[in-house]
């Protein structure tokens, strides 16, 4: 998605608009020293630790952590996705957002086909009024009409013609939609591809109809079928049920979430309203970093088999890189061939509450799932836990989850690795952003942190001042950004940063953009900043030269993240 806008068009839009004005349309700032400052939006606070610089176009909250350009802001704050953020800052300085001509005949014209998916949904509930068997299937299903009102849930007609006599002048619109097929021979007429099917609306946020899910009546294969991927259907990134439960799931402060729409809708049945359903695919980053747009509390929940527990594993690599302070992750597991809907039949609502009980937070699943079959016992063992958890904890943003993640492997491992030092609980986040400073990373981070913070250090060096070793631990970043300031002298730290979204070294860069340098919190003035720039690099340069020790001790391979060793 981002992908469609160009870069260059991000970098002139961000030199046009002034974080300070976008913010303070929002958050009333008051000018202190060389920042602006408030109480933070995004939590709760009595004295501002909200600060947003003009020179690097950037906010950051000691309190909380939040961070980002002000397209960032806006993601957050107005709950946008990024392209949306993008054409609302577009709009207030008067940039038109370039599209390629096939993307902007897609934006053009996607209203009509919102108006008509709703049409059509209601067009299968009317059908639902008029089907017996299909309201037996339902209710013999458990469910009543209040709960098939609430989801629309409907049917297909009964005759194959029904949907293009009903909108016979739509045939390209509901192709579009996915709601007409030809099938694999183009030259074939178009027909429904949902035949003799009850139909579960999938809406968005808004609760606009973007997509179906379809179950048969019988025992026909397949049994759900969902729409394809359409101009307003993007499957990897929706969730079935969630404008349905949006209310329930603000009041409870958590969501649970599914694998079934028939366990949504029962669950709802049953009274427990705030679950939604991944669509047949499993969880993933973008699922849960939507979710915790909405509520910082999600409880995955999956059969007890086999297939259950692999899914949720990759649920929680899914969560792990958007875990930040203020969220939490949590994993339900049911007995063996149960699902949420077989579960909250037999056991009520009050059985389903007792389950909730027994959920796994996100850290010890992590564990409980590393160790699995490793022999806790034998120092063989241990070596192999802590290799396979180093990744993974690599993936965690700097915080409290980081933290909690690093004392338990210690104490699993029982010894100490020298972890980040840190009062770490969240209402230590002050302190916590305070102590280690950046003067206690290494080298290459420190390079790296400097470079965000002041993109003008890097014209101050000679050429040769760059050449060091590609296979140091996070070189790739440096040169990354390196590259950026020699093309764009005037670059910002939210332009440099804006360039990593989305990749792997996204969380890394954002932590070390905000981190302080020194531990008291004191600001890095521009001349210690280059004198200590000129002296990241020399140090750089002589881990290039062949030691192999010093190479070791520079951390793995991405680096950025490595716990530093305790001297
Ligand atoms: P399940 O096979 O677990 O079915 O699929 P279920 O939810 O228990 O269905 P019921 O209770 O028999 O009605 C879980 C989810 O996987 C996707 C659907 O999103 C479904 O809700 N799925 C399953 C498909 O997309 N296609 C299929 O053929 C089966
Ligand atoms: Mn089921």
């Amino acid at each position: 998605m981002a992908g469609k806008i160009p870069q260059h068009f991000i970098d002139e839009l961000l030199a046009r608009v002034d974080i300070v004005d976008v913010i303070d349309a929002r958050v009333t700032l008051k000018k202190s020293g060389a920042n602006h400052m408030a109480c933070c939006p995004f939590h709760n606070e009595k004295s501002p630790s909200f600060s947003v610089s003009q020179p690097k176009q950037f906010y950051h909250c000691f309190g909380c952590g939040a961070n980002g350009s002000a397209i960032g802001f806006l993601m957050e704050y107005e709950n946008l996705h990024f392209v949306d953020a993008i054409e609302m800052l577009a709009e207030s300085v008067g940039m038109d957002v370039p599209r390629d001509e096939s993307a902007a005949r897609k934006h053009d014209d996607l209203r009509p086909l919102y108006a008509l998916m709703d049409e059509v949904s209601k067009f299968y509930q009317q059908n639902l009024r008029e089907q017996p068997r299909a309201i037996d299937y339902l209710k013999g299903r458990g469910l009543d009409g209040e709960i098939a009102k609430r989801y629309g849930i409907g049917c297909t007609p009964t005759t194959r013609d029904a949907l293009q006599q009903r909108f016979p002048e739509a045939t390209d619109a509901l192709t579009r939609c996915g709601l007409l097929t030809t099938g694999t021979d183009g030259r074939r007429t178009p027909y429904p591809r949902f035949r003799d099917r009850v139909m579960f609306p999938i809406r968005d946020r808004r609760g606009r109809t973007i997509g179906f899910g379809g179950r048969v009546l019988d025992d026909s294969e397949p049994k759900y079928l969902n729409s394809p991927e359409t101009p307003i259907f993007h499957k990897g990134s929706e969730v079935y049920g969630l404008h349905e439960a949006r209310r329930a799931v603000q009041d409870a402060n958590f969501v649970i979430v599914v694998e079934g729409y028939m366990d949504v809708v029962a669950l709802a049945q049953a009274g427990v309203d705030n679950a939604v359903a991944t669509l047949g695919t499993a969880a993933n980053r973008q699922h849960s970093e939507m979710l915790f747009r909405v509520v910082p509390n999600i409880v995955f929940c999956f059969d007890g088999d086999r297939a259950g527990r692999q899914a949720a594993w990759r649920a929680l690599q899914a969560t792990l890189p958007v875990l930040e302070d203020g969220r939490d992750a949590h994993f339900l597991f049911l007995p063996d061939g149960e699902d949420p809907d077989s579960y909250v039949k037999t056991h009520g609502k009050a059985g389903f509450d007792d389950l909730l009980g027994t959920r796994v937070p996100i850290v010890d699943q992590l564990y409980a799932h590393l160790s699995a079959d490793v022999d806790m016992s034998s120092v063989g063992g241990k070596a192999q836990l802590a290799e396979k958890a180093k990744p993974l904890l690599q993936t965690i943003p700097r915080g409290v989850y980081k933290q909690l993640a690093l004392r338990r492997l210690e104490s699993l491992l029982g010894l100490s690795l020298g972890s980040e030092r840190a009062g770490a609980t969240p209402k230590a986040s002050n302190q916590r952003q305070r102590a280690g400073g950046g003067g206690q990373l290494t080298p290459m981070s420190r390079a790296v942190l400097l470079v965000l913070q002041f993109p003008d250090l890097v014209a101050t060096q000679p050429p040769e001042a760059y050449e060091f070793d590609e296979g140091l631990a996070g070189a790739s970043v440096l040169m990354r950004l390196i590259g950026y300031c020699d093309a764009d002298p005037a670059t910002s730290t939210a332009r440099l940063l804006e360039r990593f979204r989305g990749s792997s070294d996204e969380a890394a860069v954002n932590n070390l953009a905000v981190r302080q340098w020194w531990p008291d919190g004191r600001e890095l003035d521009r001349d210690t900043a280059q004198e200590e720039f000129a002296n990241c690099l020399s140090r750089l340069a002589d881990m290039s030269r062949p030691d192999p020790v010093d190479k070791v001790t520079a951390g793995n391979r991405t680096g950025l993240l490595a716990v530093p060793r305790r001297r």
